[in-house]
């Protein structure tokens, strides 16, 4: 059971929320939604002591590798170092006997520390226990982990196990070789192992201080190496009202860093990391932990979002969305995607999807635009696997894989997924053949990051080329259709899942659309402004070719209309598919339950949609259709959709916005952010939903506050929903950082220079530099 803005720590008011009792039945919530990370690596909050049904997971981002030619590449479970075994007067410590009281488990979000407490009773012993452990943000390799043990009534005899464990897999896959293993001056541990395909070498360390009363204290421990495991115990007798402090410092590099040029010896890694150590070792927790608090709050400088709610869940929701999306982004490498589970779980092997362009990036192209130019660079750098992809398909230019890891690989989405009901056999899956609208999605992002941050560089050196490669894969898919006299995508998925082998998904042919005329207008535009660049890109990628191709086909393409009731046909046939009452399925507290009652072909024959879809397209290409058009949509499509993926319902809240229904838009937006940090105890086990945290950030400042992009210019139509009386954020917008507060009556905006800034306030064109104040 969670409960929030009611820890124990009243400082922390709207930065925390905690599990108040422990239920060894619902381990994966609190492990996940309240992960560590930053960014380098995710730690999953495993508890130190380890239970039945724990995931207990340590990612390195990037450092993806391929179990076997069955399998696809995942970014691999690396060693535990979390994990302690404590034993009291010859009992191993276990939550899961004797009784437990004051019992709370708590993320501090302000500072990024994860703090459990609680008093253990058993056999009549009392004792305290503290656990305390952060990655560091501002030493991407560091780890922290802190124990304070006092017995209240009682003296006892403790026992720690505790060092580095590569005895894990991910779900039985094994990504690593036996390796080595050291301990050096009984007091530092190393254990090396490297992946078995993409020989990534891993280097571990760690290392542990102890203290009773304050006092730092010198005890030889007992130590052990085992297959893939190296450890040390100590022993000591505590008497009763004695705190005793176990400290442990770990580290992690891996051949795949950064600032290990190429060619660097495993030998060279290996004695910078024991260095390292050392000097944590030496520094201990506290002064460590300082300087990672520090780092949090120049994070919180960066984005910090302040919401004055009669709902105080609202506040911590988008500081929870904020804490994850940096946790999870490898700001620090352009080679690296966001996973769609961040770093907080295995599901989806830590591949990289639409979620990123569409729901996260706009986050950082709003608030750090450098971060949101890395995330596109790693697409730039993925034209390698896209280019091999179409290729491979029989198309030219760059066809997106619709899971991405290492930028080279290409196409990695699994070809097998769950059970269905009806065979009993694993169901396929298609998304990685015919989901294709990524690629687009890809193009857009490039766009929306171009038009809202003029950054021409960027698009000089990886932009242009991403979209003019992308409307080449587009020009090749499109098939004539000879009856129609139109150009059709046929056999698809759209963002909505629970149709599979569509013929001319809405979202797919807009966007595919979109995608050519951006290359169009780019080559005439490049043409004029920078006639080298446009001739060294024609050599690369015979755009003049490709240009006759676009001009051949746009006006042909078939982009489905409203029919008489206003409705677009999501594809060819959903309008024709069986209506079922979808009662038993909305609202659940478990996603996909309309699979305990029908496979995916049923489904596919129903009126019955994952996801937004049509709404999706309203979202991205907002100006292409009118309000009447899309608040129909709305009416019909919403309630014959599940919300069964976590991207659905951040767009169905921003739509309501834009529609003008502020009430419902802040009840999706209350249901988006109760996804992941809200009480369903079994939603995030696989992990944390990245793109649904993104949608957060989304609602309040794409939604509440009515910003857009539009054909190049900013647009903010602020509407608060009724619980909130103030809101304001920071924006990036053309370079400039403005500070954006709103109240029920005033728009306020600060810019940090006196550069002109320009913008439409619900329809009117304004200018100001400095700082602007209206009601609007
Ligand atoms: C959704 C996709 C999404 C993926 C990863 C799926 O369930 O249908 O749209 O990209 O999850 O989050």
């Amino acid at each position: 059971m969670l409960s929030y803005n009611e820890v124990q720590s009243e400082d922390l008011n709207k930065w925390s929320f905690a599990e108040v009792h422990f239920n060894p039945l619902a381990l994966g919530k609190c492990e996940a939604i309240m992960s560590l990370g930053n960014g380098y690596m995710g730690l999953r909050s495993a508890a130190e002591e380890s239970y039945i049904g724990e995931k207990r997971n340590l990612f390195v981002n990037g450092t993806f590798n391929k179990f076997d030619e069955f399998e696809v590449t995942e970014l691999p479970n690396t060693a535990d170092i979390t994990r302690l075994d404590i034993r009291i007067d010859g009992t191993r410590f276990s939550l899961e006997r004797g009784t437990v009281t004051q019992y709370e488990r708590m993320l501090n979000i302000r500072d990024a520390e994860l703090v459990r407490s609680f008093i253990w009773e058993y056999e009549g012993k009392k004792i305290r226990f503290e656990f305390r452990r952060f990655v560091s943000l501002a030493k991407l390799h560091q780890i922290g982990l802190k124990v304070s043990i006092t017995p209240l009534n009682e003296g006892i005899t403790l026992v720690i196990n505790s060092g580095i464990d590569g005895q894990v897999s991910n779900s039985g896959s094994q990504h690593f070789h036996e390796g080595e293993k050291r301990i050096y001056d009984k007091t530092f541990l190393e254990l090396i192992q490297t992946t078995t395909e993409s020989k990534v070498d891993f280097v571990h360390g760690a290392a542990h201080r102890l203290r009773l009363n304050q006092q730092e204290i010198d005890t030889a421990p007992k130590m052990d190496i085992d297959r893939r495991k190296v450890a040390v115990s100590y022993a000591f007798d505590v008497a009763a009202g004695d705190c005793l402090e176990f400290e442990k410092m770990a580290t992690v590099f891996t051949s795949r860093d950064r600032e290990f040029a190429e060619g660097t010896s495993l030998d060279d890694i290996r004695q910078h990391a024991l260095a390292e150590l050392k000097a944590f070792h030496s520094a201990g927790y506290d002064p460590l932990f300082a300087e990672h608090q520090l780092a949090w709050s120049k994070v919180w400088e960066q984005y910090n979002v302040s919401i004055q709610s009669s709902n105080s869940f609202d506040q911590l929701a988008v500081r929870f969305a904020i804490y994850h999306l940096v946790i999870m982004t490898p700001a620090h490498d352009r080679r690296m995607g966001i996973g769609a589970k961040g770093l907080s779980g295995e599901g989806y092997k830590g591949h990289s999807f639409w979620d990123t362009e569409i729901f996260i990036l706009p986050f950082y192209i709003y608030t750090h635009p450098e971060v949101a130019r890395s995330l596109l660079e790693y697409r730039y750098l993925g034209l390698e696997g896209a280019r091999a992809k179409a290729i491979e398909n029989g198309f030219t230019g760059a066809m997106y894989p619709w899971e991405a890891a290492w930028p080279s690989d290409g196409e990695v989405t699994p070809e097998w997924g769950q059970v269905d009901i009806v065979t009993g056999k694993q169901i396929k899956i298609w998304s990685g053949f015919i989901e294709q609208h990524i690629t687009s999605d890809v193009a857009y992002a490039v766009w929306h990051y171009y038009k809202a941050t003029g950054d021409q560089d960027f698009m000089d050196r990886y932009g242009y080329e991403m979209i003019f490669d992308t409307a080449k894969f587009w020009a090749s898919r499109l098939e004539w259709n000879e009856a129609k006299g139109v150009y059709e995508i046929n056999e698809v998925v759209g963002p909505d899942e629970y149709k599979e082998h569509v013929d001319n998904n809405a979202f797919t042919n807009y966007m595919a659309s979109f995608n050519i005329r951006l290359a169009m207008e780019y080559y005439h535009s490049l043409q004029n402004s920078n006639a080298d660049l446009f001739q060294s890109l024609n050599g690369k990628l015979e755009l003049e070719e490709a240009m006759n191709e676009w001009q051949s086909k746009i006006e042909q393409i078939y982009l489905p209309q409203p029919n008489q009731d206003g409705i677009i046909p999501q594809d060819d046939t959903y309008l024709q598919k069986k209506l079922i009452d979808l009662t038993p399925y909305k609202l659940q507290s478990k996603v996909g339950s309309i699979f305990d009652d029908y496979n995916l072909d049923q489904v596919g024959e129903m009126q019955v949609s994952k996801q937004a879809d049509i709404m999706m397209l309203f979202f991205l290409l907002e100006d292409q259709f009118t309000p009447e058009v899309k608040r129909a949509n709305y009416d019909y499509y919403e309630p014959k959709t599940l919300h069964d993926s976590s991207l659905s319902m951040s767009t169905h809240s921003i739509l309501a916005n834009d529609f003008g229904d502020r009430d419902l838009a802040y009840q999706l937006f209350e249901r988006a952010s109760q996804i992941d940090l809200g009480p369903y105890m079994y939603s995030s086990d696989a992990g944390i939903h990245s793109a649904s945290l993104g949608g957060i950030w989304e609602c309040v400042v794409l939604g509440f506050a009515g910003v857009r992009m539009l054909g190049g210019e900013l647009h903010m139509n602020p509407n608060l929903p009724k619980a909130w009386d103030e809101l304001s954020f920071p924006l990036y917008w053309q370079g400039q950082r403005l500070e954006v507060h709103i109240n029920r009556e005033t728009l306020t905006l600060t810019a940090n220079s006196d550069q002109e800034v320009q913008l439409v306030i619900h329809g009117n064109p304004i200018k100001f530099s400095t700082e602007l104040q209206i009601q609007y």
